[in-house]
């Protein structure tokens, strides 16, 4: 192992892309929704993995899973057959709606996969179609055609030209999208909350509206849950809360139960489009991440996550919101199940430094929005140390302010 703290960052420095701004933190153990440092010290992660962690660090059953798949089969590449991606893509169709599933190995990939599919859908319709609406302030993922689609400049500054057909209008403004509708419009890419946005809910309105348009102009809807799904926000997935289903839709983080895995459930008419050699993945849902997704489903389900992601969410936001009454940096809570965002008047991120400082882990997007999305299996007494921690901070700060 590596010497201390200093000598890892150390080595970051010197043969570590800087493409990321790190914590000064070299993390070694996690469990639950606990991880130690190289030193030993404990911290609560309310933002585990980025949400990829959804499930806690190296949940017991998923480990179970993994150890036993890495004895048997790894890798397959997709020239053949394996039972279990056979398995999660009919689960997931069971759990959101009847179509077929691509398979890969990351957001991004899931996000270029449907731009691939509903072009190659565009390009058969009469007349021929390509173009698709996004929305300002998404994220999307950083690969050339993600970034392309995600609705903010600063990710995209540099590295021009971007790829073109994409047009982005405001979330929630339905005039918009349909003001942005031309013959060439194929799609409409949206996330029912957008996370690293701000954790900006869509209305049911919006949705609805979106769904309307897209029916009377004959185009799809992908609805890019990546970070919003596989229970986060108290339901399989954050459509399920407001009736109104996607033609395709995407998943990636809490997927794989912390392994690279993500996946792209399209309906059936559209999902045929993509035919034998239009697209592919070598690692796409080999046997060890697929075993691990079908884990992640059955822990979701036997531990009844969805119950406690919504109730613990209420929890959590009702304690929040009760804060903000006394506490005036606090512009807003909002969020959906496990899935919080607090919209400051005030600089974040010296307040996520000091929750650090006091061994609870926090996110900050935009600047003013602390972000938390702790683990489904977060234990109540957890939540409401690492709240109480979060609230202590932020009072502090207030009277600072
Ligand atoms: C909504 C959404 N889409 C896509 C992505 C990109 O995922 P990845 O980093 O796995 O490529 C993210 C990542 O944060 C995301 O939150």
């Amino acid at each position: 192992m590596a010497g201390t703290t200093k000598d890892v960052i150390a080595q970051y420095d010197r043969y570590v892309m800087k493409t990321y701004v790190r914590t000064p933190l070299v993390l070694t153990k996690g469990k639950g929704s606990r991880v130690w440092d190289l030193e030993g010290r404990e911290y609560l992660d309310l933002f585990p993995g980025w949400g990829v962690s959804g499930l806690g660090h190296c949940h017991p059953w998923i480990m179970k899973a993994l150890r036993g798949q890495s004895g048997r089969l790894i890798h397959l590449p997709n020239n053949y057959y394996h039972p279990a991606q056979a398995k999660l893509a009919k689960k997931l169709a069971s759990l959101a709606f009847d179509g077929k599933v691509f398979f890969a190995n990351s957001g991004a990939e899931m996000v270029e996969a449907a731009i691939k599919l509903v072009r190659c859908w565009g390009h058969a319709q009469t007349p021929a179609k390509h173009e698709i609406i996004v929305m300002e302030r998404s994220f999307h993922g950083r690969t050339m055609g993600a970034l392309s689609a995600t609705g903010q400049s600063k990710y995209q500054e540099g590295f021009g030209p971007l790829l073109p057909g994409f047009v982005c209008v405001p979330f929630g403004n339905l005039a918009a999208v349909q003001r942005a509708i031309t013959p060439n419009t194929c799609a409409i890419l949206l996330e029912p909350i957008q996370g690293e946005g701000g954790v900006q809910v869509a209305t049911p309105e919006f949705l609805g509206g979106i769904r309307e348009l897209a029916t009377r102009h004959q185009l799809l809807v992908i609805y890019d849950e990546i970070q919003t799904g596989m229970g986060r926000t108290g339901t399989w997935f954050a459509f399920q809360q407001t009736g109104v289903e996607p033609d395709v839709m995407l998943l990636a983080k809490t997927l794989g139960g912390g392994v690279p895995i993500g996946a792209m459930l399209a309906k059936r008419a559209i999902a045929d489009v993509l035919a034998p050699g239009t697209h592919g993945s070598t690692f796409g849902g080999n046997p060890l991440v697929a075993v691990s997704a079908l884990a992640a489903c059955e822990v979701i389900e036997r531990q009844k996550l969805l119950e406690r992601a919504a109730a613990f969410g209420t929890v959590a936001r009702e304690r929040l919101t009760a804060l903000q009454a006394r506490c005036p940096i606090i512009a807003e809570v909002r969020g959906a199940g496990l899935m919080i965002g607090i919209e400051l008047r005030v600089d974040g991120r010296p307040i996520v430094e000091a929750c650090r400082a006091q061994g609870v882990l926090i996110n900050c997007t935009q600047e003013r929005v602390l972000r938390l999305l702790p683990a489904l299996t977060i234990t109540r007494a957890q939540l409401d140390r690492g709240l109480s921690v979060l609230e202590r901070v932020l009072e502090a700060s207030a009277t600072h302010a």
